[in-house]
């Protein structure tokens, strides 16, 4: 990528490219621009693009890196939720598109190097803020939120089976002292529910629970997913990346959208290789809809 260092590695490229069928004039969004890995490759083959992302820092990086293509008019950028995507897009003149891309989740920039307290295994204040304007970071949940709260949001959002002494464990933690830097809440997880050698860390559903849950990130997918399907042209093509599973069942649900036709019966996952070379696309499952 550029000199500025790894910013993200694009997942499934050659098959983000097959899914929206990128064609030479063809307007496309980017709901989930990171380090525009997708994007550059969309502009590649003559795709025009808008490009939104939440994180500024995300924005500031695709301005510096895409200059060109935005003097050229080729790639619009913009900063916002893409739970606005119909009016973002509209403000753009992206009235009807040919295709739209969600790539769902974190930049490995804001998993290893924003400093929000993303990963489980940095030492950085539990924020979890991709936008750094909304009001409620991580730690305001784990310090404010009742223990049947917790409980609920642990269940909820990261489909934790040890919810309740996961939120008991916290309790008591933070009222020797407030819980606001991310090893101090792994280590609180990892006392309660131990640690099996080769298994996924004891934090990482709590993470990712606390992560939605700040972010809002099922309400607002489940939002844009209705918009994109009025943006999209008749033949117009949505591509959904998702990492879990809770973020694949909403993309999944879109089968049942009279608008919409599934292009494969399968979500399409990565080849060994791509794992291999990225070890964090491992989860990633893609599905492609055409708009009837
Ligand atoms: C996995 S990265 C995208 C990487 C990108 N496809 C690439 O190739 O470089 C996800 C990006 O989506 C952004 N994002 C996540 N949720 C968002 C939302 N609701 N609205 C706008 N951007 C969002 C994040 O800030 C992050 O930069």
């Amino acid at each position: 990528m550029s000199s500025e260092g790894n910013f993200h590695i694009s997942v499934m490229v050659k098959e983000v490219l097959e899914g929206l069928a990128v064609k030479s004039g063809g307007k496309y969004i980017d709901c989930n621009l990171g380090g525009g890995g997708h994007t550059a490759e969309i502009m590649k083959r003559g795709g025009f693009v808008l490009g939104i992302d939440c994180d500024q820092e995300s924005i500031s990086y695709v301005e510096r890196n895409f200059e060109r293509q935005i003097n050229d008019g080729k790639l619009l950028i913009r900063l916002g939720n893409f739970s606005r995507l119909g009016e973002l897009a509209k403000s753009c003149g992206f009235n009807q598109v040919d295709g739209i891309l969600y790539d769902l989740g974190l930049s490995s920039f804001q998993l290893e190097r924003s400093g929000r307290g993303f990963s489980f295994q940095r030492h950085e204040p539990l924020d979890m803020r991709m936008d750094n304007q909304l009001k409620v970071r991580a730690s305001d949940l784990v310090n404010g939120l009742s223990k049947y709260e917790l409980c609920k949001l642990f269940e909820q959002f990261g489909e934790e089976q040890h919810s309740w002494a996961v939120a008991q464990a916290i309790v008591s933690a933070r009222a020797l002292e407030p819980i606001v830097r991310t090893d101090q809440l792994a280590n609180v997880v990892r006392e309660v529910l131990g640690y099996k050698r080769g298994s996924l860390h004891p934090a990482t559903k709590v993470f990712q629970a606390l992560r939605l849950a700040v972010n809002q990130e099922l309400f607002n997918a489940s939002e844009s997913f209705k918009q994109a399907i009025e943006l999209l042209g008749s033949g117009g093509r949505l591509v959904i990346i998702s990492f879990h599973s809770l973020e694949d069942r909403l993309s999944k649900n879109l089968r049942e959208n009279k608008c919409l036709v599934p292009v494969n019966r399968k979500p399409i996952i990565p080849s060994g290789n791509e794992i291999l070379a990225n070890p964090r696309c491992h989860s990633a499952k893609m599905r492609i809809y055409e708009k009837i």
